[in-house]
């Protein structure tokens, strides 16, 4: 076969084709596999599913399928957070792309005139490595028509845990759901996939290899996993100004960061941004910073459960300052304050949005836009209010961000669930959030808890806790879902009360939250059942879309206080969160006393 590998220096001779020998590709046949339907982010299933035979090599193949003619001459980006199994994933993506790329013209497949697809290039992170950040970044710098990020985030990883597919459109974000539904239904219409068994490709060192493949040139970039990323944050952020910070002036000492990769994909980068940009101690700054295959056995999510490693340090440290964890794929970001005061999600927007004149980016961009999705706690509306910006509610799920980030709408936006980002990309970014932080701490020269505390003054607290329970059985799950569905459809529903630990609640109105896009109009239905309440207060219920087994029911409690702002969250929702069980009878449904996570 024909590879040429290149060192960087001589990227245009290593473009040529060397050897005259070509490969040839086959069509081999298959049968559809059921459930193959990407959930809120993707298609994550057990390891052990996605090495059926045949299993990755069909959902691949339909990503293709679905991409139909734009699939010609395309260039597509392919990286991962690392975990298990993303090497054979590429391998069997190399294979199955360049053999797609190499039909001839217009023929006749069972009848049905077909037309030649072509995927001429495929630009690869070294080692599969690339955060899903990155991988958006990469995706808008060239201008390519889509990505495929290998990943399953949060989930843990190793052979045991999970491994997911997903793709990124040619804006840099999630496909839409019509993309993703269509990729569904030709994964249960498949017959066979295309090939290309002898084509080895080595993605370990960075360089061009061109392939020969059934006559035609199929080529394969390998390229810096990092280089791309930090040039962008550069270019967003003041370097200069966070490396004084990092590293102390004659006025003020170091500020102390504990900076936790959790084993994930952000390893990479923060070695290169924090250690090696800023002026971090890899000893004392930095942890966890070698991506593994399975995370160390971590759950390598960011919350105060699966990363209280981190929060017990800082906690037991005063020295540190600021603490931050990332989860596999370098999406999601948690950042907690001095002896590990924590700041949620919700807030940590609110607290961007309120001091982003602090940004390089948004001076030269403008600021237009905020949102966040619906079970989100609102702290962020009374900053856009008073902003005069406008304030956009959508369904859990970064993908319906995009069109407004598209349309000049929408600059910076968030989840509860750990993710904050702007427009600079289409995917939500961890190291972005902590850097957009640490901007701020360096403009204001505060303390995080005293600005959150200020925060809280200026605009009222909107108290904010998740109950998750994982793992439950999806039967029950499903049951529940529907005795609250019942629940809120009987009329007499609003102007009910229902009282808890002292407080009375009366129903305000109830639905199951649906969403119109405004920029294509495009509808959402059934992404949760809100509750609203009289005083402001309000309980959602949704089935996580990102598991892998069984369902995980998540319930999320939200009160806003004027003045009461700086009560234990815990102790405030009580109340709500009770009202929020008994108006489910969840533990009648599902048998569970307890919750597995409390953010
Ligand atoms: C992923 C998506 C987020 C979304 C989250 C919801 O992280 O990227 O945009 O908020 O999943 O997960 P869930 O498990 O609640 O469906
Ligand atoms: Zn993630």
């Amino acid at each position: 076969f024909t590879a040429r590998r290149d060192k960087g220096e001589n990227r245009a001779a290593a473009d040529r084709v060397t050897s005259a020998m070509t490969l040839s590709s086959i069509v081999v046949p298959t049968t559809p596999f059921e459930g193959q339907k990407p959930g809120t982010s993707g298609l994550r299933k057990k390891v052990k599913v996605f090495m059926e035979k045949n299993y990755t090599e069909n959902f691949i193949q339909c990503i293709l399928d679905a991409l139909g003619d734009k699939l010609q001459g395309s260039t597509l980006i392919v990286g991962g957070d690392g975990r298990y199994f993303s090497k054979q994933a590429i391998n069997i993506i190399i294979r199955i792309a360049a053999a797609n790329g190499v039909s001839k013209g217009v023929f006749l497949v069972e009848g049905v005139l077909t037309v030649d697809l072509k995927v001429a290039k495929l630009i690869i992170g070294q080692r599969g490595i690339l955060s899903t950040p990155a991988v958006s970044s990469l995706i808008r710098t060239h201008k390519v028509l889509g990505g495929i990020v290998l990943t399953a985030s949060h989930n843990p990883g190793g052979i045991r845990n999970d491994f997911g597919i997903k793709f990124n459109i040619d804006n840099g974000g999630p496909a839409p759901d019509s993309f993703t539904d269509a990729v569904y239904d030709l994964t249960r219409q498949i017959k066979q996939y295309k090939f290309t068994p002898d084509l080895d490709c080595d993605f370990a060192q960075t360089g061009v290899q061109t392939f020969q493949v059934d006559g035609r040139d199929f080529v394969v970039e390998v390229i810096d996993s990092s280089e791309n990323y930090v040039t962008l944050m550069k270019q967003i952020f003041d370097f200069e100004k966070l490396r004084e910070l990092i590293k102390g002036t004659a006025n003020r000492p170091p500020f102390q960061v504990l900076i936790d990769s959790m084993n994930g994909v952000t390893g990479v980068y923060v070695t290169r941004i924090f250690v090696e940009e800023l002026g971090a101690n890899p000893d004392t700054n930095v942890r966890r910073i070698i991506p593994l295959d399975n995370f160390g056995e971590i759950h390598p999510d960011p919350n105060l459960t699966y990363a209280k490693d981190l929060v017990d340090k800082v906690k037991a440290d005063a020295t540190y300052d600021l603490g931050a964890a990332f989860d596999g794929d370098g999406d999601r970001n948690m950042i907690i304050g001095k002896r590990a005061f924590f700041v949620t999600p919700s807030d940590s927007l609110a607290v961007i949005a309120n001091n982003l004149e602090c940004i390089p980016y948004f001076k030269s961009n403008g600021v237009h836009g905020f949102a966040r999705s619906m079970p989100t706690g609102a702290a962020v509306d009374r900053v856009a209010a008073k902003l005069g910006k406008e304030m956009f509610e959508v369904p859990t799920g970064w993908k319906y961000f995009g069109n407004l980030m598209d349309a000049g709408r929408l600059s910076l936006c968030g989840e509860e669930s750990f993710g904050t980002g702007s427009d600079h990309i289409r995917e939500k970014d961890g190291i972005w959030a902590v850097l957009a932080w640490l901007s701020i701490i360096a403009h204001k020269n505060m303390s995080i808890e005293d600005i959150l505390t200020e925060h809280w003054k200026t605009y009222g607290r909107n108290y904010f806790t998740r109950y998750d329970y994982e793992e439950c059985d999806s039967n029950d799950a499903g049951k529940m879902m529907a005795h609250l569905e019942e629940t809120i459809a009987d009329p007499k529903f609003v102007g009910k009360e229902y009282s808890a630990g002292g407080k009375t609640y009366k129903v305000k109105q109830a639905d199951n939250f649906s969403y119109v896009d405004p920029i294509d109009k495009s509808v959402t239905k059934n992404q949760g059942i809100r509750i609203l309440f009289e005083d402001g207060s309000r309980v959602i219920y949704r089935l996580s879309g990102t598991g892998s087994t069984g369902a995980t029911i998540r319930l999320y409690a939200d009160s806003y206080e004027k003045s009461n702002v700086t009560s234990d969250a815990q102790d405030m929702l009580k109340p709500v969160v009770e009202v929020g069980l008994e108006l489910s009878r969840l533990k009648e449904f599902t048998g569970r006393d307890e919750p597995t996570v409390i953010t």
